[in-house]
């Protein structure tokens, strides 16, 4: 039985990875049908919206895919080191390249599809006066009415500006934004819900933004027990979650939540303009995460993955013994235990 559910889950794996590559040709030879077409033409033009939107909906649930893929092989073949290291480079550089291409296609698709209603103050998806305490409004309302459906209260929220007269606003994607601060209201409300189960009040959630010359800062603290630092690294990997594992359907409309992807593709999208998230927890406590932004839109140029040798090497390369003589990784729990009686 074993081996039979393998060699099923095996071929699972292998069917979702063919349908996977097999749209991405399919979208590759859709849009090279335009090469010998003429710009110019209003047609084509029209044509070439549609195809855009036809591409975009097509890979619409390649995260959920591929997060499956991910759960089969840990699945099968447990947590070995060098393999999770070149599952997470892939992983980043593919997820990068994938939010440049859908980047590329909604500004496109906003701007040129007659269609599409668009907000006046705003070139496509970009605003150039995004407004950063709206988008954290919107975000933590968001989160907050989930956080309600699952466990019928949610924190407050307490949110500070620092350093202006005026609202903070830069040139930035709000959708991105909103995207990165959703992620985070819904992982400090689980943590600050999940460590107060036996409080009546739950301690409230703050975020400040502060403004300087080249950065722009959002910290979002929580008061929810925090992690060990040990572990920080690990929360942004693709294949760590401490939430229910979702299930998985047969239907392709898998819910996101408890993948663990939250963390990594939060920092990717903040990465993708150069920016950077941060997570500084304090176990026993709670954990602040740090979004930094450039604040000048020239600083905001798209950062995209190059496929090279260096890239290759990644993969090839042997992985040495370290060279420091290093405490085991994990602590001994049994140890502790004795110490604590
Ligand atoms: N603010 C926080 N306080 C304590 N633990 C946290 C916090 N943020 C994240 N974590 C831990 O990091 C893990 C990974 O977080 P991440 O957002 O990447 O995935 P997830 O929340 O488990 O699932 P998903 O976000 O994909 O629905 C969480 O399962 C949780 O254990
Ligand atoms: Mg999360």
């Amino acid at each position: 039985t074993p081996s039979l559910s393998l060699s099923l889950s095996l071929s699972l794996s292998l069917s979702l990875s063919l349908s996977l590559s097999l749209r991405y040709v399919q979208s590759l030879m859709e849009i090279l049908e335009f090469l010998d077409r003429r710009p110019e033409d209003q047609k084509v033009l029209q044509d070439f919206v549609e195809t855009l939107v036809t591409i975009r909906n097509r890979h619409n649930d390649v995260v959920p895919t591929m997060a499956q893929g991910v759960i089969e092989y840990k699945e099968m073949f447990g947590h070995d080191p060098v393999t999770s290291q070149n599952i997470q480079y892939f992983l980043d550089r593919f997820y990068m390249s994938r939010i440049s291409i859908r980047m590329l296609i909604n500004q496109h698709t906003l701007i040129f599809d007659p269609a599409s209603q668009p907000v006046p103050s705003t070139i496509g998806c970009i605003d150039p006066n995004c407004r950063v305490t709206e988008v954290i409004q919107d975000a933590y309302e968001c989160a907050r009415m989930l956080c309600e459906q699952y466990y019928l209260c949610s924190p407050e929220l307490e949110l500070k500006e620092l350093n202006e007269s005026e609202p903070i606003h830069i040139s930035y994607v709000p959708s991105h934004l909103y995207h990165v601060l959703f992620e985070l209201f819904k992982n400090a409300m689980r943590a600050t819900i999940e460590s107060h189960e036996s409080s009546s009040t739950l301690p409230p959630i703050g975020v400040m933004v502060a403004l300087g010359g080249e950065d722009l800062s959002i910290k979002m603290s929580d008061r929810g027990g925090g992690v060990p630092a040990r572990k920080i690294e690990q929360l942004f990997s693709y294949m760590y979650s401490t939430a229910p594992r979702p299930e998985i359907t047969t239907n392709r409309r898998t819910p996101l939540a408890g993948f663990g992807y939250g963390l990594p593709l939060s920092r990717l999208y903040v990465r993708y303009f150069q920016g950077d998230l941060q997570l500084y927890p304090l176990e026993g406590f709670g954990t602040d995460a740090v979004i930094h932004l450039k604040a000048l839109s020239t600083d905001s140029v798209e950062k995209l993955p190059v496929f090279n040798q260096t890239a290759l090497r990644h993969y090839t390369s042997s992985h040495e013994a370290d060279d420091w003589c290093a405490p085991r990784k994990e602590p001994l729990d049994l140890a502790r235990d004795r110490v604590a009686k």
